[in-house]
């Protein structure tokens, strides 16, 4: 496949990615191996497409929902705000909670994430992350199970996007500063 100009370079080849996937659904299938209830809450847009592969790597049964949110641009006076845009159609009171996000950065958005669903009363509650850039991170948050350590770039590809483009990229590629700064 051709690689975009504005790709500087390929962070995580597709074999890598789906690698590490698989490891993480074996994971979490042994954790969740004695529980009824399991529901995976995917964050739109960007964790559709690890959403999908994780959950088709599954060995207990689950059901799948998605959840979607807006955050206030960075630098502004409200960076760190963010605003839920559409919501779970299932009630996940009393259910096993699995957020499952593309990337952590500040760390706001899962934050938010957590603490909403904690309100909600979940017989448990966890977090499943592809990315995290330690480096970036404002506020600490739990993640429970996590695909790779990045350094602080901008990443596209693997349902990662920049203003919409590049989400369908098979790998997870680091764009270059000009593009996004
Ligand atoms: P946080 O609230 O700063 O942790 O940001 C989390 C959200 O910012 C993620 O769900 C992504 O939508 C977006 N994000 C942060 N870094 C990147 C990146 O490098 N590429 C694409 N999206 C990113």
């Amino acid at each position: 496949m051709e690689i975009p100009n504005s790709v500087e370079k390929i962070l995580l080849d597709e074999e890598t990615i789906a690698a590490r996937v698989c490891e993480l659904a074996n994971d979490i299938s042994a954790d969740y191996a004695d529980d009824d209830g399991l529901i995976l809450v995917g964050v739109l847009k960007g964790a559709f497409i690890f959403m999908a592969d994780l959950a088709r790597r599954l060995n207990v049964s689950h059901h799948v929902d998605f959840i979607a949110l807006s955050s206030y641009n960075r630098g502004t006076a409200n960076a760190g705000a963010v605003r839920l845009i559409m919501d779970t159609r299932t009630s996940v009171t009393g259910q096993h909670v699995l957020v499952v996000e593309d990337i952590v950065d500040t760390g706001y958005t899962l934050h938010y994430l957590l603490r909403t669903f904690h309100a909600r009363k979940p017989a448990s509650l966890r977090s499943c992350v592809l990315l995290s850039k330690p480096d970036r991170r404002q506020i600490e948050v739990p993640v429970d199970y996590l695909g790779f350590e990045i350094p602080d770039v901008w990443v596209v590809g693997y349902g990662l996007d920049c203003a919409d483009r590049f989400r369908t990229l098979p790998y997870i590629g680091a764009l270059r500063r000009e593009v996004y700064e």
